[in-house]
């Protein structure tokens, strides 16, 4: 087959079928789907496909975009980057990296202050749970090995992060066995509440103390790191009670255990803070991030550390902490970085995360008042989420069979949004960049979408 032509969609449509590998979908499902959104280019909260239809990017790519798109000065600022020094030597440095390292010092929280640079959050997670391991290594406790996460969380799909939590829509039946050091507790979520709690906050008490008891049946020399979102959003932007992450935070100095947040997706403004650890008002002993550091327009991650962290890796040879990637700290990822967040500076885009994100939730309060088929609405910033279900008294969900998600979808997509839904959850994530009327239009079409998923389901 010639190689198709790149303004036309049937020829691009049949060769992505037949010589792509689409990630979590097959040739079969875009296929009976119309093919994927074969994006001709983007602007603002919008992306236009090569055949002119124009729709809402209602999750920011994925959870990424949080400048929003056709950002010309991010572009041209790689341009400039790489026209000058464009990688760097093995072991070597860049200017604009180092300044970028200290750049995130000063911006987050706590004492956070050196980091490691990677191309994105798989490889953020991995190299924040190698370097506790390694911490722990270097202190002499060699033992502590193990890795506690949570049901329902997302930290990657690399072999080392995918058994880390367990996000209902990512199967992981193909890549047996789990890895020894991959211990997995539950994490607060009242709306699912699996600890009996008569309350948001017995429920996240409960679920720190599992975290204790976990560690405490483990045996607390064999535990490493405790690794977690601040606000998880594969469950639809489940917020902990307030008082879980602090406790979790004593429990892990209790026993030596290292804290990991993974701020892939709630780094960079997204809960209408500057991080989800700011937001929870708790800092970790590591961070990873990735995703909204670049807004997507350069494969960017990282792990950003505490001193105390870091001071284990200084000294001679046998201090060296032995983990790199080819292409960490990436002078184009951190010119992409730095114009990216003076944009998210100038147009104070976090304190927009934040009103629009209150805006969101009202509307979906109004919303559940409406629609039989939400059983619950959450989340924080633009970091939303409508739970679906066939019965709001038990909480149960449609038969997958029925492909309600599916329906969804199309009915979004009908409309100008372009959400591809999960299993139950309709995610809500623009970019933060969404104006106050682009939200009330957003949200119409999700109303409207919902409504048509009801008639079509006879409810
Ligand atoms: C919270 C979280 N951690 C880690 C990852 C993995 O990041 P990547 O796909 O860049 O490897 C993701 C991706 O969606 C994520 O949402």
């Amino acid at each position: 087959m010639p190689i198709p032509a790149a303004n036309d969609p049937q020829s691009l449509r049949q060769a992505v079928l037949d010589h792509m590998h689409v990630g979590m979908t097959n040739q079969t499902i875009l296929a009976e789907e119309g093919g994927p959104l074969l994006m001709e280019s983007a602007e603002g909260i919008y992306v236009t496909d090569v055949e002119g239809n124009k729709y809402i990017d209602g999750i920011s790519g994925m959870y990424f975009r949080n400048a929003g798109h056709g950002r010309e000065e991010i572009a041209k600022a790689i341009y400039d980057q790489l026209t000058n020094v464009s990688m760097n030597v093995y072991s070597g440095a860049t200017p604009k990296t180092i300044q970028l390292a200290a750049k995130l010092a000063e911006i987050t929280p706590g004492g956070l202050s050196r980091t490691f640079f990677c191309q994105g959050g798989s490889e953020a997670n991995e190299s924040s749970l190698k370097m506790a391991q390694a911490y722990h290594v270097r202190r002499g406790e060699k033992g502590r090995y193990k890795v506690i996460s949570r049901r329902g969380s997302y930290h990657g799909s690399t072999y080392g992060t995918m058994w880390l939590g367990g996000h209902p829509g990512f199967p992981r039946i193909d890549y047996q066995p789990k890895p020894a050091n991959v211990v997995t507790v539950g994490q607060p979520h009242y709306y699912h509440d699996e600890y009996g709690a008569n309350s948001p906050e017995e429920n996240g008490e409960r679920a720190a103390k599992e975290i204790e008891q976990a560690i405490l049946f483990e045996g607390p020399e064999s535990v490493s790191a405790v690794i977690g979102e601040p606000v998880s959003q594969p469950l639809g932007g489940v917020v902990p009670p307030s008082n879980y992450w602090p406790m979790v935070r004593e429990i892990c100095e209790k026993y030596g255990v290292l804290l990991v947040f993974d701020e892939v997706i709630t780094g960079f403004g997204r809960l209408g803070e500057w991080f989800g650890a700011d937001f929870v008002r708790v800092t970790p002993d590591i961070m990873s991030f990735a995703k909204g550091i670049t807004s997507g327009y350069f494969p960017v991650g990282g792990s950003i550390s505490t001193q105390k962290i870091a001071d284990a890796f200084a000294g001679g040879p046998d201090k060296v902490w032995s983990h790199m990637y080819t292409y960490s700290a990436h002078p184009g990822g951190a010119a992409a970085a730095f114009a990216n967040l003076a944009i998210l500076e100038r147009e104070s885009l976090v304190a927009n995360a934040r009103a629009r994100g209150e805006q969101v939730t009202e509307s979906l309060k109004e919303m559940k008042a409406k629609h039989p088929i939400i059983g619950d609405t959450r989340g924080v910033g633009l970091i939303q989420g409508i739970e679906f279900v066939k019965d709001r008294e038990t909480r149960e969900h449609f038969d997958a069979s029925l492909g309600v998600n599916a329906m969804l979808t199309e009915e979004l997509r009908k409309r100008g949004v372009w959400i591809r839904v999960p299993a139950y959850i309709l995610p809500i994530a623009p970019p933060l960049t969404i104006t106050p009327d682009e939200t009330d239009t957003l949200l119409n079409v999700i109303d409207e979408a919902l409504g048509a998923v009801e008639s079509r389901l006879g409810i």
